[in-house]
């Protein structure tokens, strides 16, 4: 039987980051929907690997593209390798993070940031939509963050690019629509994969709950094409909730530079 995934967004699907925590979690949902991957990273073992994994337990073809989305090569090499194929689905995962005060960070590492969660979705999005509202079909999830909704101080630059996404995502729902096109955004809290480990923060420090990467997928799936906004986890959706309705931009900044200050390694402050 022909999963709705299936019929609504045709046979493939392109999904950037999926070498590792949400992207992988997400390749490996829309797998048991019964679609053929595009599976985008740098890191040929692991997406190779995945690749392999997939096609074995789901039944589904998979290419492996491996690009440096940071640059325009990159950006080439995924739309120059997916000329014979139609993507009815995008998957935007791929992201960076960089945390620390911001007069202190490295200008040249913000940029970097803005190149990969901005600029490269922006290009990989503008180039794949054209074709869905041709068709009248297809679909983007683009992943966004907690951090896009409420201030995050030693986040700074970070927590634009994600308010970036949520807003071009928010918009383009609004133009796409009435083509058939679904968009969704998925917001993240902390979710347990490589991005948030290692990186100088002490979360035990904060009232903050991890979520696995399984789950952040999974929720993600069951409600992409059904809501906009995609918040995985109740405590996260009540945070948000809380957020915008009860509390100022200027007491949320204000505490969460008080939190984060007692979480991050003083070297970065
Ligand atoms: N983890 C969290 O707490 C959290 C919370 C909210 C939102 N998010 C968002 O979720 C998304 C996925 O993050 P994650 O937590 O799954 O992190 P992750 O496990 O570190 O995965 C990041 C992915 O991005 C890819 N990537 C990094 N630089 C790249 C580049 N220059 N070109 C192409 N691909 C690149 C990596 O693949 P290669 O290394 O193979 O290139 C990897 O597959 C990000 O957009 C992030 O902002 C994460």
């Amino acid at each position: 039987m022909v999963s709705d995934f299936k019929n609504k967004y045709g046979e493939w699907a392109l999904i950037t980051g999926a070498s590792s925590g949400i992207g992988k979690a997400l390749a490996i949902e829309i797998a048991q929907k019964g679609l053929n991957l595009v599976l985008v990273g740098r890191r040929q073992v692991e997406l190779e690997e995945l690749a392999r994994e997939i096609q074995n337990k789901y039944k589904v073809s998979t290419k492996v593209l491996l690009a440096d989305l940071s640059c325009q090569t990159g950006i080439n090499a995924v739309i120059s390798g997916t000329q014979q194929i139609d993507i009815g689905l995008l998957v935007l995962s791929a992201g960076i993070e960089n945390n620390g005060a911001f007069v202190k960070n490295n200008l040249e590492k913000e940029l970097q940031v803005i190149e990969l969660n901005i600029v490269s979705c922006l290009k990989l999005t503008h180039h794949f939509i054209k074709q869905m509202e041709r068709q009248k079909k297809g679909g983007v999830l683009f992943v966004s963050s907690l951090t896009a909704h409420i201030p995050s101080p030693y986040f700074s630059n970070y927590a634009a690019t994600k308010s970036y996404i949520f807003s071009l995502a928010t918009s383009l729902y609004g133009e796409l629509k009435s083509k058939n096109v679904d968009i969704s955004v998925l917001s993240p809290g902390v979710t347990d994969t490589p991005m948030s480990e290692n990186i100088g923060i002490d979360w035990s420090k904060t009232p903050v709950m991890t979520m696995s990467a399984e789950d952040v997928a999974k929720e993600a799936i069951q409600n992409f094409g059904k809501k906009l906004l995609i918040i995985p986890g109740k405590r996260n959706r009540i945070l948000a909730f809380i957020a915008k309705k009860f509390l100022s931009y200027t007491t949320l900044a204000l505490s969460n530079q008080k939190m984060m200050q007692k979480a991050i390694n003083p070297v970065k402050l």
